[in-house]
């Protein structure tokens, strides 16, 4: 059997803690080319293969967090009081009291998305991953980023790579406690690259990624080649960032996402995510790659799309998709 989240997270802490005020700290979303499907363990989210990101700059969560001033744990999201009851208040304090474990230390808890929560834009990666720094900060634990990455990871699998900028590689590991699984930045950097986002909507998917990775895994037969399908993509993303081979990097993210949403598909019940302004976008997309555009995208779980492409192309990218938010990860 694995070790409990809960003890995982006590054998770090101190035995008495040192709470401040409050603490604040952002961390950015995080949007894989190569993508995480599947878990080996549910307890510790631990993941059936790595994975490998590019993290979004200034697109992320904002967490506050405040010694409670009225001796109750509080939660809003966009300034919005959460029902304490409720799947969002209940999930973070859940994670909060991983850090708490039974200790008297109420706290309100202040957190902003300036990314759509639950639509396929990747909340849950920037939402518990700045959590977890502002429980390092608020409770002055000064833990290494590895060990912050693999707690941010019991929250939510993908925030793991949130605990760095630019390219991360989220290793899978070989240990039982999951130490070893946690994001591991890429030194490479990529001035120019552009990532825009259609927002097809914005709304609360119907099926969260956790539960549709859950059923993918136990009703999809297809789901057999994902792990062979991911082993030869991130390959193929490490030679394209090593080379800056803007083809290899955008036509290796596109099939993975699909490859992926191919194994959803063939779940039961189905799992589609796409909307007809989806697929749509996606026709766009290869009708523009065939007059020469060097455009590709990639998809989450969610119906929205991000466009890759590069800062000589973003004035023909932006004539084609109206309204695009483009986000420059190394710079433009
Ligand atoms: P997404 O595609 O947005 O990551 P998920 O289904 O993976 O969608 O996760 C959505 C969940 O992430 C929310 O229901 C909530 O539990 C969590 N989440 C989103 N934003 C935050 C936040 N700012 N702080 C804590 N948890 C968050
Ligand atoms: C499709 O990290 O949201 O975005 O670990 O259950 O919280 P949990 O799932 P989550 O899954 C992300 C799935 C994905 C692909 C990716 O980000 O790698
Ligand atoms: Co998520």
């Amino acid at each position: 059997m694995s070790i409990s989240r809960q003890q995982l997270v006590q054998s770090r802490l101190p035995a008495q803690l040192s709470p401040l005020d409050e603490a604040e700290a952002f961390a950015p979303s995080n949007i894989a080319l190569c993508k995480y499907w599947g878990k080996r363990d549910a307890e510790l989210n631990l993941p059936i293969n790595n994975s490998l990101s590019v993290s979004l700059g200034h697109l992320g969560t904002r967490t506050r967090l405040q010694r409670s001033p009225d001796g109750r744990d509080r939660v809003w999201l966009n300034g919005i009081e959460q029902d304490s009851s409720g799947d969002f208040a209940a999930k973070l304090l859940a994670f909060i009291e991983l850090f708490r474990a039974g200790r008297v230390l109420p706290v309100h808890v202040h957190t902003e998305n300036n990314i759509p929560t639950a639509a396929g834009l990747a909340s849950s990666a920037s939402g518990f991953a700045a959590l977890t720094l502002a429980l390092d900060k608020w409770l002055q634990l000064a833990l290494e980023p590895t060990v912050l990455s693999a707690f941010a990871r019991l929250g939510s699998g993908s925030a793991c790579r949130s605990l760095f900028d630019g390219f991360v590689e989220w290793q899978d590991g070989i240990h039982d406690d999951g130490m070893d699984s946690h994001g591991v930045p890429l030194e490479a950097r990529w001035p120019g690259l552009q990532i825009g986002l259609v927002k097809v909507a914005t709304g609360e998917k119907a099926v969260g990624s956790r539960a549709g990775m859950q059923r993918t895994l136990e009703t999809a037969h297809l789901y057999q080649s994902w792990p062979l399908q991911a082993a030869a993509d991130l390959e193929k993303l490490h030679r394209a960032i090593e080379t800056r081979d803007f083809a290899l990097l955008g036509q290796t993210a596109e099939q993975n996402a699909l490859s992926m949403h191919a194994t959803m598909i063939a779940s039961w019940p189905p799992l589609l995510y796409w909307q007809p302004e989806s697929v749509a976008a996606m026709q766009r997309v290869w009708q523009l790659r065939e007059q020469g555009l060097a455009l590709y995208f990639t998809m989450d779980a969610g119906p929205n799309l991000k466009l890759l492409f590069e800062a000589r192309d973003r004035a023909a990218v932006e004539q084609a998709f109206a309204g695009l938010e483009v986000v420059a990860p190394f710079g433009d």
